[in-house]
């Protein structure tokens, strides 16, 4: 609730910084601690920018246990959100015992730290993609956890396991764990957005990248799968409607409305968008024209993907909200503002 202090891990990455702003609007105290290793430290005067407030900062590595541990004995902590992780598929093939490492440890040391230091709450940065190519769709909460398509899904699957024995063993705390679909987007003020470290794996940082002339020509992963416009159908959830969803989950665990020690909620829009479509109300809403040709198919692509939200609508009062052209929008704003820096 108001004025109760959260430890965001990753606060300076994609979605990290989105929750913090979210976090602070809501009235918030929140520290950010964040190794940068794949986000930059001036994220901070951008959220002090958005909301008036700096978050205080930590330049620590959650698998440095000991170093990390001080940020719990120098401040009283009554939450933690937890982004810091690897998370580039592609990367996570080559390198999987960096994933492994750093995504695993990072939950286990901070699960320790907390129980050490009396923090009762934990908000997960899960995946849908621990849902591999439902058999079913929408996918649900119940829906079966597949064999994971890369050593990263595996992570994620993997950590809410973590989580949730730990919880079951220990009893001291409480966890929620949120199953994102696609993120996509940027603040509307277009001070902060999605930062990829050279060339973006994901759909719409590289369409933003190819529509400023950063990149040479979108590639379509294929037009031959079993969907309408035979691209493949995913779940894009605008990231501050996802940050929101942090802070209901937060606001669920700290105003004791928990039914269960851990629990899991989707956070997706409920609809399914094909990449086309993407392309073609990206073009729309931005009055462009996008270079693209169609390729064939990404390996390890799943076909078709969107969640049933309606757990989390119910349970933690949160609903996706903003249109998919609004996001789009923001999308494109948040990239000419990039290319504002570069000149
Ligand atoms: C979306 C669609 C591609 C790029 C991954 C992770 C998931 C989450 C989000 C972290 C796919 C198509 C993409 C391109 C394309 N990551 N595409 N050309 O693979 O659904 O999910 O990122 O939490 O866990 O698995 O996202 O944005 O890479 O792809 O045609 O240049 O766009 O084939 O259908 P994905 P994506």
């Amino acid at each position: 609730m108001k004025g109760d202090t959260v430890l965001v891990t990753g606060g300076t990455g994609y979605i990290g910084s989105h929750t913090t702003v979210e976090l602070i609007e809501a009235g918030f105290k929140v520290i950010i601690a964040d190794n940068l290793s794949n986000s930059k430290e001036g994220v901070l005067d951008d959220i002090e920018k958005i909301t008036g407030v700096r978050p205080a900062f930590y330049r620590e590595d959650c698998t440095d246990r000991k170093n990390f541990g001080k940020i719990f004995k120098e401040n009283g902590i009554d939450a933690v959100i937890h982004f810091a992780a690897s998370k580039a598929v592609g990367e996570s093939v080559r390198e999987p015992l960096k994933y492994y490492g750093n995504n695993l440890l990072s939950l286990m040391n901070l699960i320790g730290l907390m129980m050490e230091n009396g923090v009762g709450n934990i908000v997960f940065s899960s995946s849908c993609t621990v849902y591999g190519q439902p058999k079913v769709l929408p996918a649900t909460e119940e829906s079966p956890r597949l064999e994971a398509t890369s050593p990263y899904g595996n992570t994620k699957r993997i950590c809410e396991d973590i989580l949730r024995d730990s919880i079951t063993a220990y009893g001291n705390f409480r966890g929620i764990a949120l199953r994102y679909f696609n993120p996509i987007g940027a603040h509307p003020s277009a001070l902060i957005g999605e930062l990829p470290n050279g060339v973006p794996n994901n759909l719409v940082p590289y369409i933003t990248q190819t529509a400023i002339g950063k990149l040479e020509c979108l590639s379509i992963f294929g037009d031959d799968y079993d969907t309408p416009d035979g691209s493949c159908i995913r779940d894009y959830i605008d990231v501050v409607d996802l940050s929101k969803a942090h802070v209901a989950a937060l606001n669920r665990m700290l105003d004791g409305k928990s039914e269960k020690p851990y629990e899991v909620y989707n956070i997706g829009t409920g609809r399914g968008v094909s990449t086309l479509e993407i392309v073609k109300a990206f073009e729309k809403v931005n009055g462009l024209k996008l270079n693209y040709k169609i390729t064939g198919r990404r390996k390890g692509d799943i076909e078709a993907i969107w969640g049933d939200p309606s757990k989390a609508n119910r349970e933690l009062g949160w609903k996706a909200s903003r249109p998919l052209s609004e996001t789009l929008r923001s999308a494109w704003a948040w990239e000419k503002h990039l290319a504002s820096l570069e000149k």
